[in-house]
C-alpha cells in the first residue's frame, strides 16, 4: 500500500480534529496515511506524534523541540513529508502571510499542500496555481469554504456546466448569531457561544464585519475563473444590526457574485426563500448553472470536526489521483 507522510502546520482546533478524524477514518483511504510531523508555534516541532498527542496538546504546553517562527519555512523544506496540511489562523492584514510562504515553500520542495486557511488562497490564488503547475504538485483548499460540506467542489461533478452566479450564507458564526438574535438572545452572548463552539475566527471581527464571507466569495470566484478581490468589493457585516428593522422579512448575511460584481451584506429575504430558513451555524450555497438551473447545498460550514472532514476530502483527491 502506498504510504503518505503528512506534516501538519498549526495544531489548534482544526489540526487536532484532523488528527483524531484521520485516526478514526484510516480505512477511508486506499493508502497508508500517517502524520509524521507537527509544527506548532506553542507546542513546538513534534516528530512522529503518538496517538495521545491531541490530549497532550490541549494544555498548550511544549511537546517537541521549541521553534522560532522564522525557522518554519526551513523545517518545511527539510521535511520528508509528501503532503503539508496547513491550519494556521487567518491573517487578513498581512494578506495571508505567513501561510502563503509556508505553502509555496512546501510546493517548491516537492510536497502537495492542503490548507483550510482562506488567506493564502484568496490573496495568492494565481501564484499558488502557477507553482502547482510548475512543480506538478496539488494545491487543495476545500476547507476554506463551507468546511466539509461540498461547495465549489460540486462543480467537479458537473463537467461542462457554466456558472452564472452564486449566492449564499458562507459564515457560520454570523448565521448562528442572527439565529439566536431572532430567539431573543443578545448579540454578545450569541457571539460568546459561537466562540466557545469553535465556529468563530481567532479574531471574531473577521466574521462579524463580513471579511470571512468575502474571502470565501473570492475563493469560489477564483475557482470559477472570475477575478474578484477585496479591493472594489462591497463588504458589510452585522456588527450593529437591528433585526427588527427588517420587518416581516428575515435578514441573513449574504455573499453574492457573478462575473462582474461580488459583495457581502445583510439582506432581507422573503420567508419563501429557502436561504431564509438556513439557521444555526449552517451554511448554504446556491449556484446558478446553464445546464441545471439553480442547485443548492446546505450543511455545516464551521467547526473543527466539520473542517477536518474537508481535509479528508482533499487527501482522498490527492491519493486517488495516484500521486
Ligand atoms: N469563522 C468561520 C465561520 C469558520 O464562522 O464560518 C469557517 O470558515
Amino acid at each position: 500500500m502506498r504510504r503518505y507522510r503528512v506534516l501538519i502546520i498549526g495544531f489548534g482546533n482544526v489540526g487536532q480534529a484532523f488528527f483524531r478524524l484521520l485516526s478514526m477514518k484510516k480505512d477511508a483511504f486506499n493508502a497508508d496515511v500517517q502524520v509524521s510531523e507537527i509544527i506548532d508555534r506553542r507546542r513546538g516541532h513534534i516528530i512522529n506524534p503518538g496517538p495521545n498527542v491531541v490530549d497532550e496538546a490541549r494544555s498548550g504546553r511544549l511537546l517537541g523541540r521549541r521553534i522560532d517562527i522564522d525557522e518554519v519555512p526551513q523545517l518545511i523544506e527539510e521535511s520528508d513529508a509528501d503532503i503539508v496540511c496547513e491550519f494556521t489562523d487567518l491573517n487578513i492584514r498581512d494578506r495571508g502571510e505567513p501561510a502563503f510562504t509556508y505553502l509555496s515553500t512546501a510546493i517548491r520542495s516537492g510536497k502537495h499542500v492542503i490548507t483550510t486557511n482562506k488567506g493564502p488562497i484568496a490573496f495568492h490564488y494565481d501564484e499558488l496555481m502557477e507553482l502547482s503547475r510548475r512543480y506538478n504538485r496539488l494545491v487543495r483548499f476545500k476547507g476554506t469554504v463551507m468546511a466539509g460540506t461540498p461547495s465549489f467542489n460540486v462543480l467537479e461533478l458537473l463537467p461542462g456546466a457554466s456558472v452564472n452566479y452564486f449566492m449564499g450564507i458562507l459564515n457560520g458564526t454570523t448565521n448562528f448569531i442572527l439565529t439566536r438574535m431572532y430567539e431573543g438572545m443578545s448579540f454578545n452572548e450569541a457571539l460568546r457561544i459561537a466562540q466557545e463552539r469553535g465556529y468563530a475566527e481567532a479574531d471574531p471581527s473577521l466574521d462579524i464585519d463580513g471579511w470571512d464571507a468575502a474571502l470565501k466569495a473570492i475563493i469560489i470566484s477564483r475557482v470559477l475563473g472570475w477575478r474578484h478581490s477585496l479591493e472594489g468589493m462591497e463588504v458589510r457585516g452585522i456588527r450593529d444590526i437591528d433585526i427588527r428593522a427588517f420587518g416581516d422579512k428575515i435578514v441573513k448575511l449574504i455573499a453574492f457574485a457573478n462575473k462582474d460584481v461580488a459583495y457581502v451584506k445583510p439582506m432581507a429575504l422573503d420567508r419563501g426563500d429557502v436561504l431564509a430558513h438556513v439557521n444555526e451555524n449552517l451554511n448554504a450555497l446556491r449556484i446558478g448553472t446553464d445546464t441545471l438551473g439553480d442547485i443548492m447545498v446546505i450543511g455545516p460550514g464551521a467547526g473543527p470536526m466539520e473542517t477536518a472532514q474537508a481535509v479528508l476530502t482533499d487527501l482522498a483527491y490527492i491519493i486517488n489521483r495516484g500521486y
